[in-house]
């Protein structure tokens, strides 16, 4: 960790400060050290006076909203709680992008909220970020906008024309930038646009898994406030915090952007407007890539089946990315496909299908095997015909209702 970061963070001064003592208190390991609970001196984050209170104001005040809340749930628990900020303003619907992450539908299914969806045609198997003419077409039926900024592929939408349609029409704009914390600071950052938006600090900022921050500026700040109350949990993490704390103090690394900049292009990947996000296209030999790479102890983010994705951060090792760039100069490409292997959500409508039906469809619930109750088909997938088969060979399924699968209507 760095010293000088360290020195600004309230929450791990507060942890390493703490004196001995004998636990009679939650989590039952018993052992203190930094995963301690709510005691006179650690603040209580479901009212914040003290540490957890100057960790916040200080995060509001790098991020540059009005009021910034630390979440142990991940950007999840920011998703629903912005969305029952919006609801509990009198929002019926939400314009949301097609390829809009699953706690989005998922929080809307929960409180009631109509999600707009905007098409993202799919280019060399990549969703493309909503259309000027496609967004103003849905939020001219909606009551808020949500866009996923950047998504995971490192395309940013189009934030000031957004933020200029969400003004004009007097609509919130909402930013899920699970992908986007480390553009703090930035010409690109979510807080530049946004009423309300999320940093999901763990995946792009070195903070422990799950640590992140939900945000708003203005008269947003106290609805949010509200949503975070119903949504998060009583039992935060102190390591969490401390790390979300640290991580947003986490200064910018202009010799890794420089590199990984470089090392995109050496590689052949996509010009997209995410430094964090090196995307190759390996189209059908995806598969080989990945192997041969974890063979070599090499992990990528995600295989799509045509790209691999490696996420970077600041705290990257250059060596590292180095030694990436090595082992990508010596595998070959194959043949890309158009389509996407995940389906994006078709609309809220749903009807049931026949099985063989259904194929090619967008599942619509979760469904499967059971045992062991896994999704076969998740929500927003499309339907296989070897996975419909495998369906109607099994004795017994969950997720199907008479037999038939739920799928979007709109497609
Ligand atoms: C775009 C997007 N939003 C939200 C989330 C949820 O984030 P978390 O896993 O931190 O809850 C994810 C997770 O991958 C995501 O990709």
């Amino acid at each position: 960790m760095k010293r000088g970061v360290l020195r600004g963070c309230h929450i791990a001064r507060m942890l390493r400060r703490q004196k001995r003592h004998i636990s009679f208190h939650t989590p039952g390991h018993k052992r203190a050290g930094a995963d301690i609970t709510e005691l006179p001196y650690s603040d209580n984050l479901l009212s914040p006076t003290g540490v957890l209170a100057e960790a916040e104001a200080d995060i509001a005040r790098i991020l540059g909203a009005d009021a910034s809340f630390l979440l142990t749930d991940g950007s999840t628990c920011g998703v629903f709680s912005m969305l029952y900020a919006v609801r509990c303003a009198g929002a019926r619907a939400v314009a949301v992008p097609a390829y809009a992450h699953r706690s989005v539908f998922n929080a809307c299914g929960v409180m009631g909220l109509e999600p707009v969806v905007m098409a993202q045609p799919v280019v060399r198997g990549i969703p493309v970020q909503p259309s000027a003419e496609e967004t103003a077409r849905a939020l001219a039926r909606a009551d808020a906008l949500l866009f996923t900024s950047p998504d995971y592929y490192g395309f940013l939408p189009e934030l000031a024309r957004a933020k200029a349609l969400c003004a004009a029409a007097g609509k919130p704009l909402l930013l899920d930038g699970a992908h986007g914390s480390h553009l703090k600071g930035t010409p690109a950052y979510a807080g530049n646009f946004a009423d309300l938006w999320v940093d999901g600090v763990h995946k792009s900022l070195p903070a422990l898994t799950q640590g992140a921050v939900v945000s708003a500026k203005g008269a947003w700040a106290e609805r949010l406030r509200d949503g975070v109350r119903v949504f998060r949990t009583s039992s935060p993490s102190y390591p969490v915090m401390a790390s979300v704390e640290y991580a947003v103090r986490y200064p910018e690394n202009v010799r890794l952007e420089r590199a990984a900049r470089e090392a995109k292009r050496a590689a052949g990947a996509l010009g997209n407007d995410d430094w964090t996000k090196i995307v190759v296209p390996f189209g059908n030999r995806a598969d080989e890539a990945e192997a041969y790479l974890t063979a070599r102890g090499v992990y990528c983010e995600f295989n799509d089946g045509n790209y691999l994705m490696f996420y970077l951060s600041p705290a990257t090792k250059l060596r590292e990315l180095k030694k990436l760039t090595r082992l990508l100069a010596r595998l070959p490409r194959g043949e890309v496909a158009d389509e996407a292997p995940i389906a994006g959500m078709g609309g809220g409508e749903t009807v049931l299908l026949p099985l063989e039906r259904a194929v090619g469809r967008t599942c619509a619930r979760d469904c499967g095997r059971f045992p062991p109750c896994m999704p076969l088909i998740r929500r927003g997938e499309r339907v296989t015909a070897e996975k419909a088969e495998n369906l109607r060979a099994a004795a017994n399924t969950y997720g199907l209702t008479d037999g038939m699968i739920e799928v979007f209507s709109r497609e």
